[in-house]
């Protein structure tokens, strides 16, 4: 079936989906149908609630975030629609300066079994939990385990560490040879050295040790329980020893997204089936980059469909198109309609959602630490664009999945238009498809039309989400 519509000028997505609908709410809430917001937690609120507070995210340095605050913001999160947060590793890091800065990401552990005392006390955690489980919100943690950290300074880290300082892998014995990563590419050599460098030397587990494997596998299991974590982010996850990963999974009980930065689909899939449920999805992230910062729009269909034949499951993936690690969308191309469609993509995919925070700001930092901005600082502004883009987004995910509970998770998106500077996609079972068409043309686009197959039935209702229009599709599958 045909169905033409005419793309307004300043629309840059039109995304229908049948009205009609029975609305009963999934029994069970398994991740894949939740969509997670991820907070640096030094970067996202501050307990006084200070909008001005500065932060000099060049410095690298505390600003002041903590778990106190974040119970204070959670209405800004749940109004975007999102259900689940992810929140920065909880645990004691170095503490401390380095000329690139201080811990403030969580990243530079010390102690598995105290808290980060700038994130906030044990009860403030458990607060920040309960008030999340209170509102039908998840709790992902970040988590590190490939390696402990210790500031050297400039000195050799195979002489320099006092492995005492360290709890509770406090020797030597834990611990790989110190040897620095020459090839990230070389993945056993990626597992065996050490990440960092010779200022913030971060010593790399034997996380193929039985003994190691034990104490880990406890820890987590503790945790887990004692905050009520509902699933976690596992940083690091491509220099850990991968037949250990299946085993972290289980020890968890959990959802564990495992961080393996690698565009490579073959890569990331392998991953998905020898080691862990899911993984963040680079390769669908470059491939958005390639099809709204370049305007290709080739790569996403075509990788798309690849990614659904080499993954086990691309539901399970995490699904995302900024990240702490990556430059904001905004610095690599500054246009709020290419944000839209980036957003609209990430939302109404396949796979977990997990949009960073600040994306909804349009904030525009380029690589890290300067993506890191302090988020108080847009003074929580719900009605910016994309707030209200990302929170029309999200509920009309939650109406197809309520709608279609078993069906539109699992009814894989595929493409069904390529233009020059177009492409359509649709997800979810027969006459309750959602379809979204994405332009890569931004602000400057005039209107136009395009004719593409969207498949729906003669006479079924359609609502455009975007501009709550109504229509019904005519005797010959057009919307016109
Ligand atoms: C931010 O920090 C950098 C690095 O420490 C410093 O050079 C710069 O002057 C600081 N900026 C402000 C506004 O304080
Ligand atoms: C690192 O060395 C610099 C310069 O010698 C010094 O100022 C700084 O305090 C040291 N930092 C730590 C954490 O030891
Ligand atoms: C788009 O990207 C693909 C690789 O995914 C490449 O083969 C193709 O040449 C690119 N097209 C344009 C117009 O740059
Ligand atoms: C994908 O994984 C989910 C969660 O484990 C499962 O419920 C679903 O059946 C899987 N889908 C396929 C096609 O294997
Ligand atoms: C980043 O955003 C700020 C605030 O909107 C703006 O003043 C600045 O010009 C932007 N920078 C770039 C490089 O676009």
């Amino acid at each position: 079936m045909a169905s033409s519509r005419r793309i307004a000028r300043w629309l840059h997505a039109l995304i229908l989906i049948s009205p009609f609908s029975t609305g009963y709410a999934a029994s069970t809430r398994a991740w894949r149908t939740r969509s997670v917001y991820q907070t640096m937690t030094d970067c996202f609120a501050r307990t006084d609630g200070s909008t001005s507070s500065p932060c000099n995210t060049t410095a690298g340095l505390y600003c002041g975030g903590t778990w106190r605050g974040m119970i204070d913001q959670l209405s800004y999160i749940e109004g975007m629609g999102f259900d689940a947060v992810m929140i920065s590793p909880i645990i004691k890091n170095v503490e401390g300066r380095v000329t690139y800065g201080e811990a403030y990401h969580g990243y530079w552990a010390e102690d598995l079994y105290t808290l980060n005392p700038h994130f906030g006390t044990e009860q403030d955690l458990l607060d920040l939990s309960q008030a999340l489980h209170d509102r039908d919100m998840y709790l992902m943690m970040d988590t590190v385990i490939n390696n402990m950290a210790y500031f050297t300074n400039g000195t050799d880290p195979a002489t320099s560490i006092d492995y005492t300082q360290l709890h509770p892998f406090n020797d030597a014995k834990y611990y790989h040879p110190y040897c620095p990563i020459t090839d990230y590419n070389d993945y056993p050599l990626a597992q065996r050295c050490w990440t960092g460098d010779d200022i913030v030397a971060l010593p790399d587990l034997k996380t193929e040790d039985p003994a190691v494997q034990r104490m880990l596998n406890s820890w987590v299991q503790d945790i887990m329980a004692k905050y009520s974590i509902d699933g976690l982010r596992l940083d690091a996850a491509k220099h850990i020893t991968p037949t250990y990963l299946p085993d972290f999974q289980a020890a968890a009980g959990s959802l564990v997204t495992g961080e393996v930065f690698d565009q490579s689909v073959s890569t990331i899939c392998s991953y998905q089936a020898d080691a862990l449920t899911s993984v963040p999805n680079y390769p669908i992230y470059y491939a958005l980059l390639d099809a709204f910062t370049l305007g290709n729009t080739t790569t996403l269909p075509n990788r798309v469909e690849e990614m659904k034949h080499a993954c086990v499951n691309v539901s399970t993936l995490t699904t995302f198109s900024e990240n702490h690690d990556v430059a904001r969308f905004a610095s690599l191309i500054d246009d709020i309609n290419l944000a839209k469609n980036i957003l609209t993509f990430t939302l109404l995919s396949d796979g977990i959602p997990m949009i960073y925070q600040g994306q909804e700001q349009h904030l525009n930092g380029s690589h890290d630490p300067l993506n890191r901005e302090a988020l108080w600082l847009t003074h929580y502004d719900t009605g910016a664009p994309l707030y209200k883009h990302i929170a029309t987004l999200n509920a009309l995910r939650r109406h197809a999945i309520r709608t279609d509970p078993d069906r539109y998770i699992d009814s894989l998106t595929y493409p069904i238009y390529r233009g020059s500077s177009e492409m359509g996609f649709r997800k979810g079972r027969e006459d309750r498809q959602v379809v979204m068409v994405l332009s890569t043309q931004g602000t400057g686009s005039g209107a136009y039309k395009i004719r593409l197959t969207t498949g729906y039935q003669p006479s079924v209702a359609v609502v455009e989400v975007l501009t709550c229009q109504t229509y019904t599709v005519n005797d010959v599958g057009e919307k016109w």
